[in-house]
C-alpha cells in the first residue's frame, strides 16, 4: 500500500469493474515458479499502471507461498524501478502449489478477504497460473501474466524470460564452439525446457549447433553417434550437439538419480537425468572422439534482461492491470503477434505448449 492501509472490502469484484465505485482500490502481484529475467520489469509496470488508476499495490512474496503466510510488502515506485534491468525477481519466488488440499486453497482463496485485495496479478509459467485460473473458475478477480524460460505456457507466443535464455544459450555455444574447435573435440550441451524444445531449438539454431535433439521428436543415440563421425571424415574435426533436459533418445540410457524427486506440482528433475553427459559418453565410446558435456543449467535463468524481455514484461503488466481495471478476470495478458490480448485462464490450465512443428524442418535441415 502506497498511503496506508486499504479499508477491507468484501465482494466488490461481482460484476463490476475495479475503481467504479470510486473507492480505493488495493491489488496484489506475485511472481511464481522457476525465476527469470524480466519479472521485475513486469513487476515494475504492474505497480506504475496500478498507481496511475490510483490503486495501490501489493507484492506477496515467494509466489503462492506469499499469499498462503499473508507476506506482504507495498510497492511503490521507488522500490520497484531500479530493477528493471536486473534478472531475477525482487519479490522472491517458490514452487509452493496451494492447490495440494482443499484448506490450502481455501487459505489462498481468503487473502482477498483477508488482505482487503480487490485484484491479483499472478507472473508464473503453466503451474503458477493453474491456481490463478483455480481461483479465477471460483470468480475471484486474478488476472495472469505468462513468464518461464520454457516458454511453454499455451495461449501466447512468448513468455518474459525466453529471449534472455536464448541468448544466453546462443551466447554460451559460441564460448564452447572456441573450446571445442581448439582441442577438436565433441561438446554436448544440454539446455532446460523441461517437456517442450523452444530452448533446445531456438538457443541451438541461434548458436549454430550442429545437431539439436528436443523432447516433440525422438531421436537415436546411433544418429548422434552417425552425425559425429561424419562431420569428422567430411573434415570438420570438431562437432557441437544441443540436447534438451528431456528428449527422449533411444538406446541411450540416462541417470535415475532423482526421478522419483518431484516438486509440488508433480514433475521430476529432469536434469537429474543426466542426458547430456550420458550422451557425451555414448558419443566418446562409439567414436573414440574426445567428447565433453557441458550442462548450462541454471546460468539460463540468470543475467540481466534483454531489451525484447523489458519491453515484453512491461506490456504484459500493464495489460493485466488494464484488464482488471476494465472488470476482465480470469484473463492472461499474451503477446498474439504483435499485440497484447486477454486470453481466458480456463482455457491453459493443465496444458503446456511444444515446440512448433515448423522448427523441426529447420531442425533437420541444419543437422
Ligand atoms: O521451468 C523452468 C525450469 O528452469 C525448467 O526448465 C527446469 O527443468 C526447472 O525449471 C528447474 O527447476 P529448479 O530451479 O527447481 O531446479
Amino acid at each position: 500500500m502506497v498511503s496506508g492501509a486499504p479499508p477491507k472490502r468484501v465482494g466488490l469484484w461481482l460484476n463490476q469493474t475495479v475503481g467504479s465505485r470510486g473507492l480505493a482500490v488495493h491489488i496484489g502481484v506475485l511472481t511464481g515458479g522457476g525465476d527469470c529475467p524480466g519479472l521485475n520489469a513486469a513487476i515494475r509496470a504492474v505497480t506504475r499502471a496500478s498507481l496511475d488508476q490510483g490503486w495501490s499495490v501489493t507484492g506477496l512474496h515467494d509466489g503462492w507461498a506469499g499469499v498462503l503466510a499473508r507476506n506482504s510488502t507495498p510497492l511503490t515506485i521507488e522500490n520497484t524501478d531500479s530493477f528493471l534491468d536486473v534478472g531475477g525477481t525482487l519479490l522472491g519466488s517458490s514452487r509452493t502449489n496451494p492447490l495440494r488440499t482443499t484448506e490450502s486453497y481455501a487459505k489462498a482463496a481468503s487473502v482477498f478477504d483477508d488482505m482487503g485485495l480487490d485484484g491479483l496479478v499472478a507472473i508464473g509459467g503453466d503451474d503458477t497460473l493453474s491456481v490463478a485460473g483455480a481461483l479465477a473458475g471460483d470468480g475471484l478477480p486474478v488476472v495472469g501474466i505468462p513468464k518461464t524460460i520454457d516458454n511453454d505456457v499455451p495461449g501466447t507466443d512468448m513468455c518474459i524470460g525466453f529471449d534472455t535464455a536464448v541468448e544466453t544459450i546462443a551466447g554460451s555455444i559460441a564460448r564452447l564452439r572456441s573450446t571445442t574447435m581448439s582441442h577438436h573435440r565433441a561438446t554436448v550441451v544440454e539446455t532446460m525446457g523441461r517437456q517442450a524444445g523452444w530452448l533446445a531449438a531456438l538457443g541451438g539454431l541461434a548458436g549454430g549447433a550442429d545437431f539439436i535433439a528436443v523432447p516433440e521428436q525422438r531421436s537415436t543415440r546411433d544418429e548422434f553417434v552417425a552425425h559425429v563421425q561424419r562431420r569428422y571424415e567430411q573434415g570438420r574435426d570438431y562437432s557441437i550437439v544441443v540436447v534438451a533436459e528431456g528428449a527422449e533418445i533411444d538406446g541411450l540410457e540416462v541417470g535415475e538419480a532423482g526421478v522419483q524427486a518431484t516438486d509440488e506440482f508433480g514433475h521430476i528433475v529432469l536434469a537429474a537425468r543426466s542426458v547430456g553427459e550420458s550422451l557425451a559418453r555414448a558419443i566418446e565410446g562409439a567414436t573414440g572422439i574426445e567428447t565433453r558435456s557441458s550442462v548450462l543449467g541454471h546460468l539460463q535463468r540468470g543475467g540481466p534482461p534483454t531489451t525484447f524481455d523489458r519491453v515484453l514484461g512491461t506490456r504484459l503488466g500493464v495489460a493485466a492491470v488494464g484488464y482488471l481495471a476494465a472488470g476482465q478476470r480470469g484473463q492472461m495478458a499474451a503477446q498474439r503477434g504483435p499485440h497484447i490480448e486477454p486470453v481466458p485462464l480456463v482455457d491453459i490450465a493443465g496444458k503446456t505448449r511444444p515446440l512448433d512443428d515448423s522448427y523441426l524442418d529447420l531442425l533437420s535441415l541444419f543437422a
